[in-house]
């Protein structure tokens, strides 16, 4: 790991006045029915405003953060013996992938039963515990509702399959094949046709993704109960919220017909088009999201930025926020990957700002559990460039107008794992698309490894890297994914005892961003949207204005500020080596990588 010499950051003035604020410690509890009232207060930076567009989401895949009983599986005991490292780290809410009851065909997003704790992870009192320890230390928790599907050995299932009038056959989407094949063209996201034929009836289930994750039909008023009494569940259980697994496919076109052939490739802009999705989503929020102080982040996978205003404009009453996934697959074509410059990037950002306008609320990632490791990504991972690679994406994620979900890692720069061969992968996608292109001969086994290096799903599941002890301290036992080898170098003791971590920049921008309203609320203008080494832009709000400055380059770049513009002060950099700044200087010359906060 690269030593970054840790700079002065926060001016004198701000350490003076800004006092971090302590989040109010809630009541204990047992974690059985924890109310509404229960739910920490976190001090508000603009009164009025509500929680979640100031928390700072943490984003766990427990099967890779930590595992205490030896079988090389994360568990809920895991997380609650990391609580104290993440809030020290700063963040407020959790967001914690699927921990129910799977017989994990895709890592727990087929869930088997929506009210058990998945048994590698550990049971009820396990999560209780976990919970409670959390608003102990004043943190909310959000959980993954996935309910475009279930998975096929969810008793549903069992008893949907079992005949044509079984009362629970309407809660999938069955049809008669059509010449002897599938119902339509409609392609899975994992590798083949969408249907799968079942013996028991001759006739063909509908499954987005897996095999073994049936879509749920929505159609049928008893399954969108069941949903919402799963949400009810959950929600007096004291989880604060949800986010929706691909929750735009719910509603399924009208007739089901054949794709256009220019849809094939990219089904998700017709699945996520499905008739009924707002009316079923303002029923939900009707029916259970109105009656609790809940956030609700909806996965958008196939909408555009014109249509992300129907989820989130609050006069709507569907959801808080969305993810886009224009930015984190500004470089993708499916499994291939392309070039990506930084005007594209800044575009994406500028468009994803525009979308919430004054009556909606953004979303800022750059990574999670679909997704490579963001210093890879959109930074520089070679030894030399990544601490501070890794600081200045940090910056960029954490200074935009929008709730920013960190995933587990990133606030350490952990990297893409060094992928050899097929057999290095677990990924349920890898297995589909390696025998739709590679085995049908489409591609070549090297070029699609070679793509796969860089966008592979499994890149950022590689267990959490703790320490320098055997396993990167995730596991004493075998790992059920490799863990990246250079834990030596990256790894969460190490950082946590360096004030120059890529860890404390993650730490001190949150800890600027709870203090300063300008970065959470404040008007967001692109300064300079051609400029393809240079992000700069300004956070306004009232009459306080900051400026970001972000080099995305190896080279030292000289920025020319705009006509007008005058730099009144350093709030906090990312220790780029960098020269001390002419006060009321018209340009700053900004070293290799560097990412500075200033205020104006
Ligand atoms: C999106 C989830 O993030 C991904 O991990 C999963 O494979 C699919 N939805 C299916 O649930
Ligand atoms: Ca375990």
């Amino acid at each position: 790991m690269q030593t970054a010499s840790f700079r002065k950051t926060l001016l004198s003035v701000m350490m003076g006045t800004l006092a971090i604020c302590q989040t109010a410690m809630s009541t204990p509890s047992t974690g059985s029915a924890l109310a509404k009232e229960d739910t920490p207060q976190t001090p508000a930076a603009r009164p009025g405003a509500p929680w979640w567009k100031e928390a700072v989401v943490y984003q766990i895949y427990p099967r890779s953060f930590n595992d205490t009983n030896g079988d090389g599986i994360g568990d809920l005991n895991g997380i609650t013996a990391k609580l104290d490292y993440l809030k020290t780290l700063g963040v407020d809410t959790i967001w914690l992938s699927p921990h129910f009851d799977s017989p994990n065909a895709d890592n727990g997003y087929d869930i088997r039963d929506y009210r058990k704790v998945m048994s590698e992870f550990g049971n009820m009192d396990d999560f209780d515990r976990m919970l409670a320890e959390m608003k102990r230390r004043g943190m909310r928790l959000i959980i993954d509702l996935v309910v475009n599907h279930s998975s096929d050995e969810h008793r549903w299932f069992v008893e949907s399959r079992q005949s044509k009038d079984n009362p629970y056959r309407d809660y999938y989407i069955w049809r008669d094949g059509r010449d002897g094949g599938a119902p339509n063209n409609y392609p899975s996201f994992f590798g083949g046709s969408a249907w799968k034929k079942d013996e028991a009836t001759g006739q063909y289930y509908l499954h987005y993704f897996a095999r073994k994750q049936p879509d749920l039909n929505w159609e049928n008023p008893k399954v969108r109960a069941e949903v919402y009494d799963i949400m009810r569940f959950w929600l007096d259980k004291g989880v604060s919220g949800f986010r929706m697994d691909v929750i735009p496919f719910i509603s399924k076109p009208d007739g089901l017909p054949d794709l256009p052939a220019e849809n094939l490739a990219h089904p998700e802009f017709v699945y996520a088009n499905g008739p009924r999705v707002h009316q079923y989503l303002q029923e939900m929020n009707r029916e259970v999201l109105s009656r609790y102080d809940a956030m609700t982040v909806g996965e958008a996978f196939g909408i555009s930025f014109e249509q992300a205003p129907l989820f989130t404009d609050a006069r709507r009453r569907e959801l808080d926020m969305i993810f886009h996934f224009d930015l984190v697959r500004l470089d993708r074509d499916g499994w291939r990957k392309k070039d990506w410059t930084l005007p594209e990037l800044k575009a994406a950002y500028a468009q994803i700002d525009r979308t919430g306008g004054s009556h909606g609320w953004n979303t800022s990632f750059l990574t999670n559990h679909d997704n490579p490791r963001s210093v890879s990504h959109f930074g520089d991972d070679s030894p030399e460039w990544r601490a501070v690679s890794a600081k200045a994406l940090a910056t960029m994620m954490l200074t935009q107008r929008a709730t920013p979900f960190l995933y587990q890692g990133d606030e350490l720069g952990m990297t893409n794992y060094p992928f050899h061969g097929i057999e290095d992968y677990d990924d349920v996608e890898v297995k589909g698309q390696w025998h739709d292109f590679v085995e049908s001969g489409k591609v070549s086994a090297e070029e699609y490894l070679s793509h796969l290096r860089q966008t592979s799903r499994d890149n950022a599941r590689t267990p959490m890297q703790w320490s320098a002890a055997p396993n990167a301290g995730f596991t004493t036992g075998t790992p059920w994914l490799a863990v990246n080898p250079n834990y030596a170098q990256i790894n969460a003791t190490a950082q946590v005892d360096d004030a120059g971590s890529v860890y404390h920049h993650h730490r001190r921008l949150m800890e600027v961003r709870s203090q300063i309203p300008a970065l959470i609320h404040g008007e967001f203008r692109d300064l300079d949207p051609a400029n393809p080494k240079v992000f700069a832009y300004t956070r306004t709000l009232d009459d306080k204005r900051y400026l970001v400055l972000i080099n995305f380059t190896r080279e030292t770049v000289a920025y020319d500020l705009p006509e007008g513009l005058k730099i009144a002060a350093t709030l906090l950099d990312n220790g780029a080596a960098q020269p001390p700044l002419q006060p009321g200087a018209a340009s700053v010359s900004l070293q290799p990588w560097q990412a500075t906060i200033y205020q104006l």
